[in-house]
């Protein structure tokens, strides 16, 4: 029998990749937690008619995509193909919003969808977002693009396009959807065969296809920004003024209608050129109300951190790994003391790590050289019998005998120390 895998459109995230991980996540709590959002961990599953009800039953990830089954009580569960519709879930279930006033969350965890898995698309992947609920202010609007933009810059993402639109109001929408569906009618025979399926089902969608021919037809279609009615083409001018007076620059892309369906006025992708659409998000005035809670203006976003981490991947070293000491030790009484040695220097904030290898010095200097150590501190046989301790600093080879007892007497010395060849190292 063959060895276990992990499933299609899953994958491991090792050592060699996580350094990237880590610096994504404490970039964006950094960000987030000077401006006031607090984290909420929601359930990974829900009840199927959470997800049929928010996102909308005729989007793509709803009809094809999710992870539904029947658990033992006979229950349909859904594994959570985005994180907005369980936030709002919790919103409504614990009376959040009886605190009146706005409220901003953060999220981070996998998300499932099934989908053909490829490059920056697979089954599981993880999303950042953040949803801002209790305001229909175009401040708010800027706001969470802003944050956006800043965690993005703040990992090294700077030139990703941010692509704005405006789905207008449900009204403005229903009136386009008429004029797009007539105008596209006659080409029917001509469209992808999604776009043919998307005719009737969710029209608005066919301006996102990918196919050649449904473009070329659609240069000529009407469009949604003419439809709007005047407040919200007046609300989506102010957006854009806002965005120039914080200094995002920003494309129009007047066929930017998302993939799920609980989005009115601004709409917003970020995008980039190697893997698609990197994050995207927007306003969902109706989505509490619809599932069951008080009339409550809100807007949101998520990013992808796979194809995230993809991109700087491809643009950035792996942050280096560093250890302050290594310690290396070879004989019985030597090798216990080093267990000892390493807990104090833990203890004492430092960075540790013991060899445990029992191997000869050469190999285990060899070993710290690549932990990316500063110094190492030895135990051998001489050193143990006399309770002492070897410093050896990787850099330049100095080396300096100190005993046991007073090591931590020094250690503020150390931490200077240390301090020194960080930064003379960089
Ligand atoms: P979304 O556009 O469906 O929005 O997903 C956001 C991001 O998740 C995408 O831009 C992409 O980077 C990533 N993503 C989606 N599907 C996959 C996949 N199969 N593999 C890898 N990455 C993927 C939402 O989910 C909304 N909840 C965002 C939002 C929050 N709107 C308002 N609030």
């Amino acid at each position: 029998m063959g060895s276990i895998q992990a499933q299609r459109g899953t994958r491991d995230i090792l050592p060699g990749e996580i350094s990237y991980w880590q610096h994504v996540e404490a970039t964006a709590r950094h960000i987030l937690q000077k401006a006031v959002f607090t984290e909420i961990r929601t359930p990974i599953f829900e009840q199927t008619d959470l997800f049929e009800r928010g996102i909308g039953e005729a989007t793509d990830v709803v009809g094809k995509e999710m992870y539904t089954f029947q658990d033992k009580g006979d229950r349909s569960i859904t594994l959570r193909p985005e994180g907005t519709a369980g936030v709002v879930r919790a919103f409504i279930e614990h009376g959040l919003y009886a605190q009146g006033g706005v409220q901003r969350f953060w999220y981070l965890g996998p998300m499932f969808r099934y989908e053909r898995p490829g490059t920056g698309r697979q089954r599981q992947f993880h999303q950042l977002g953040v949803e801002l609920l209790g305001s229909g202010d175009v401040r708010a609007d800027a706001e969470v693009i802003a944050i956006a933009v800043d965690i993005l810059r703040g990992v090294g993402l700077d030139d990703l396009n941010l692509e704005l639109n405006s789905l207008g109001t449900r009204e403005d929408r229903v009136q386009y959807r008429e004029q797009l569906v007539n105008y596209l009618t006659p080409y029917k025979a001509d469209l992808d065969p999604d776009s043919q399926d998307r005719l009737t089902r969710n029209p608005l969608r066919i301006l996102d296809s990918k196919a050649a021919k449904t473009q070329a037809i659609l240069q000529a279609a009407p469009l949604l920004g003419n439809s709007l009615s005047d407040a919200s083409k007046a609300r989506f001018e102010k957006v854009q003024q806002l965005l120039t007076d914080l200094g995002i620059g920003y494309t129009i892309n007047p066929k930017l209608v998302r993939g799920l369906d609980y989005y009115s006025h601004t709409a917003f992708e970020f995008q980039s050129v190697q893997f698609g659409t990197i994050g995207g998000g927007g306003r969902y005035d109706g989505l509490v109300s619809e599932l069951g809670g008080p009339e409550t203006l809100a807007i949101g976003w998520a990013i992808g951190l796979e194809r995230l981490i993809g991109l700087l991947q491809q643009l950035q070293p792996r942050p280096a790994d560093t250890t302050d000491f290594y310690i290396v030790s070879k004989g019985e009484v030597a090798e216990v003391q080093a267990l000892k040695l390493a807990q104090t220097l833990r203890n004492a904030g430092f960075k540790t790590e013991l060899d445990l290898s029992g191997s000869a010095f050469g190999k285990q200097f060899k070993r710290a050289d690549r932990a990316g150590a500063a110094a190492c501190f030895i135990l051998g046989d001489t050193e143990a019998a006399t309770q002492t301790v070897q410093l050896k600093w990787l850099a330049t080879g100095e080396q300096q005998a100190l005993s046991q007892a007073e090591l931590l007497s020094q250690i503020t010395t150390l931490h200077q120390q240390i301090a020194h060849r960080r930064e003379t190292d960089h």
